[in-house]
């Protein structure tokens, strides 16, 4: 089937499924065209509690269909590639977290959306990128365990002042975390008009180097609203798609290239894969009822705190 093909088919399919394709700002442009919302892992949270669809496709990666399952435990959550995972989420694995619970029993647990769905059911509270620092400072204890990224670990606490028992000490993104401040030092000598933007995930060293630090769709909405016409991403190289499509006329360079640009686990979910898991309604996301109950409760409880 060819490129027009496949997306047309992929629309009819997903009208006759009464079908929401909900994609992240990393996917491919192909995925995006046919998705009904692209955002970032809070956005698209609440995105998935909004919908009425029966169907919900999640074109990300899998604590993402996991998250959406969580919040919407009556309807099909479909992931396109059940084995697209994260290494961050699979840093942590409960017999760790409930070490460290039981080491400080009346700290409070921040756990990044970025878990997999068993370790985040025993989450106090869940954040993503966008949520994370705001999230910190409004808790009442100046103490608080966050994982599993160690350098979203790192920003949280240089930007709170708070102190932060990291769990596990050292879970890492493979894109983000492969940042260096020689990165941004050739991108400045190279883009010397840009601005650069930089996601939370990436070490701290890195982060002072850049002058906006934001999770994907804060980096949209500064690219948008900000006033300046250039900037330097540093975040997934999938990214410019999105920036491509929301931001038209201003100009984005790839803060790497190198061989840890592109998450392989986002490159995974295609369009084929979103087209033949909403034919056949495969690869649902199974996951048991307590563990979405206490998802749902620990997700709800960290909304109200922001509100
Ligand atoms: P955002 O919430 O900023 O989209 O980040 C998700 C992610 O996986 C970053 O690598
Ligand atoms: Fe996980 Fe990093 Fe890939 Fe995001 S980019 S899904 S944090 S490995």
């Amino acid at each position: 089937m060819g490129g027009k093909d496949i997306i047309n088919e992929v629309l009819t399919l997903k009208r006759e499924r009464k079908a929401v394709i909900l994609a992240h700002n990393y996917m491919n442009h192909d995925v995006q065209v046919v998705a009904d919302f692209i955002g970032d892992s809070y956005d698209l949270a609440l995105k998935a509690m909004e919908t009425n669809a029966e169907v919900i496709v999640f074109a990300g990666v899998r604590f993402m269909a996991e998250q959406a399952k969580a919040l919407n435990y009556d309807r099909i959550v479909l992931a396109p590639d059940p084995n697209a995972g994260c290494t961050i989420a699979d840093a942590l694995d409960v017999d760790t977290l409930r070490r460290v619970r039981e080491e400080y029993p009346n700290v409070p647990v921040v756990l990044y959306v970025n878990s997999n769905a068993n370790v985040k059911a025993l989450a106090d509270y869940i954040v993503t990128s966008s949520t994370a620092v705001r999230v910190v400072k409004k808790l009442g204890s100046d103490v608080v365990i966050f994982g599993p990224d160690s350098n979203l670990a790192d920003y949280v606490a240089h930007m709170t002042g708070k102190r932060i028992i990291k769990v596990p000490p050292s879970g890492r993104c493979v894109v983000h975390g492969s940042y260096t401040a020689r990165l941004v030092k050739e991108a400045r000598a190279r883009y010397p008009r840009a601005r650069v933007m930089i996601h939370p995930e990436a070490p701290i060293n890195v982060l002072r180097l850049a002058d906006f630090v934001g999770s994907t769709n804060q980096m949209i909405e500064y690219a948008r609203s900000s006033g300046y016409n250039e900037f330097v991403i540093g975040t997934e190289i999938g990214m410019l798609n999105a920036l491509r499509i929301k931001v038209p006329g201003k100009v984005f360079h790839p803060l790497s290239t190198g061989p840890y640009a592109r998450c392989p686990f986002m490159g995974m979910v295609t369009l084929e894969k979103v087209h033949g898991s909403l034919r056949d309604l495969v690869h649902r996301v199974e996951i048991p009822k307590s563990i979405a109950e206490a998802i749902r409760e620990a997700f709800e409880r960290t909304r109200k705190l922001l509100e």
